[in-house]
């Protein structure tokens, strides 16, 4: 059985990393290197991620993460079947950096380039991890993204739903910061809202029960707004019950807006039996206690891939460039960085979305 061996840049959002995976013909993944280095500390004080200090921060740690994934991984440049590099959709400057040096080692190596699409790495790590037969729904939860995908192939993607205001991440990431939690913020009103009361503030629960799939946190964000405004000054009893409050809304919420999609499926004929989570947001353990509950209630099996690779990381990269390599597809090395790029083009635009979604 021959393998072939894939290094993976990624560098899209605040994360440096590169690592080396092997896919071998009968479609199985091997993990040799995944080395992330976290921007974190250099954007908290920011509340967030600054684009230019992303992108200097990138082209700073890069070639030592790949050194360092090459070295524990065990193999040369030489020995590379292709370089694989997500050329977006993210922060543009940060994209040319890890592009343009999987460009250039391509080029000097003598290996294919393969641009791979950030969204499609995130859709594409269960089968790494889970070896997830298709097709599958995905749900694409992030700090950047929150969407619904069906799965059908490799390159073969349909959106079933978008969110058309804030992104999941980025709506507990602005409560975190409202509430004065650190960044990023998920984890943090995760662990604020384990002493909480969550039924102390009634939020919206935006969308529910709307047939089409489609998310929105932006009222919900305001309501947080109004709710901690109308305490201040807040005690931690306060911030608990708006962060078990809030996050019981999200919830809600998303399991409403994934049964829609499951019907949507199911009334197409789509054969849905699989949902995989994707994104920093999949590790949230309401969120999954909710998912666990309704697959069950709908007889879908989830696919929860490990939390190291639902957050940005170089081996879903590599995954990606490999499992495009093995049906024969790479890139001209003049392949243009994309700050945007839908893995579904043919997607409408959601009723009431904005510029972002
Ligand atoms: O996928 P990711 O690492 O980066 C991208 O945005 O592409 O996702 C980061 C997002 C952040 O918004 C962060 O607050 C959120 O995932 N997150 C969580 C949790 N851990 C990370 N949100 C809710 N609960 C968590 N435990
Ligand atoms: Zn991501």
């Amino acid at each position: 059985m021959s393998k072939i061996c894939i290094l993976g840049l990624e560098t899209t959002c605040d994360e440096t990393a590169a690592a080396v995976v092997t896919r071998a013909d009968d479609g199985s993944g091997a993990i040799l290197a995944n080395e992330v280095y976290s921007q974190i500390d250099e954007h908290a004080r920011y509340g967030g991620v600054v684009p230019e200090i992303a992108a200097r921060a990138h082209v700073e740690a890069l070639d030592v993460l790949i050194r360092r994934a090459l070295e524990t991984a065990g193999v040369a440049f030489a020995e590379l079947d292709g370089i694989a590099a997500a050329a977006g959709p993210g922060l543009i400057g940060g994209v040319m950096v890890g592009l343009t040096t999987a460009k250039a080692i391509a080029l000097v190596h003598k290996k294919p380039l393969i641009a791979v699409n950030h969204l499609e790495a995130h859709a594409l790590t269960a089968r790494l991890t889970d070896n997830a037969p298709f097709p599958y729904m995905l749900l694409l939860v992030s700090g950047g993204h929150t969407q619904l995908i069906w799965v059908e192939d490799v390159g073969r993607y349909r959106r079933l739903a978008t969110t058309i205001d804030d992104a999941l991440g980025e709506a507990f990431d602005k409560t975190a910061k409202l509430l004065g939690l650190g960044f990023p913020g998920g984890p943090q009103v995760e662990r604020a809202a384990r002493g909480g009361d969550a039924a102390r503030f009634t939020l919206p629960r935006p969308m529910l029960g709307r047939p089409e799939p489609h998310f929105s946190f932006s009222g919900l964000k305001t309501a947080v707004r109004q709710a901690a405004e109308s305490l201040v000054p807040l005690s931690n009893a306060d911030i608990a019950d708006i962060c078990a409050s809030f996050q019981a809304a999200v919830v809600a919420t998303v399991i409403d807006r994934v049964g829609a999609a499951i019907a949507s499926c199911r009334h197409q004929g789509l054969d849905a039996r699989r949902l995989v989570v994707a994104g920093g947001v999949a590790a949230n353990g309401a969120l999954r206690a909710g998912l666990d509950e309704l697959c069950a209630a709908r007889r879908l099996a989830l696919i929860v891939p490990p939390a190291a690779l639902c957050t940005d990381n170089g081996a879903m990269i590599a995954w990606a460039g490999a499992e495009r390599l093995a049906r024969g597809f790479s890139d001209p090395l003049d392949f243009a960085p994309r700050a945007r790029w839908p893995l579904d083009p043919t997607a409408l635009a959601a009723p009431g979305a904005g510029v972002k979604a």
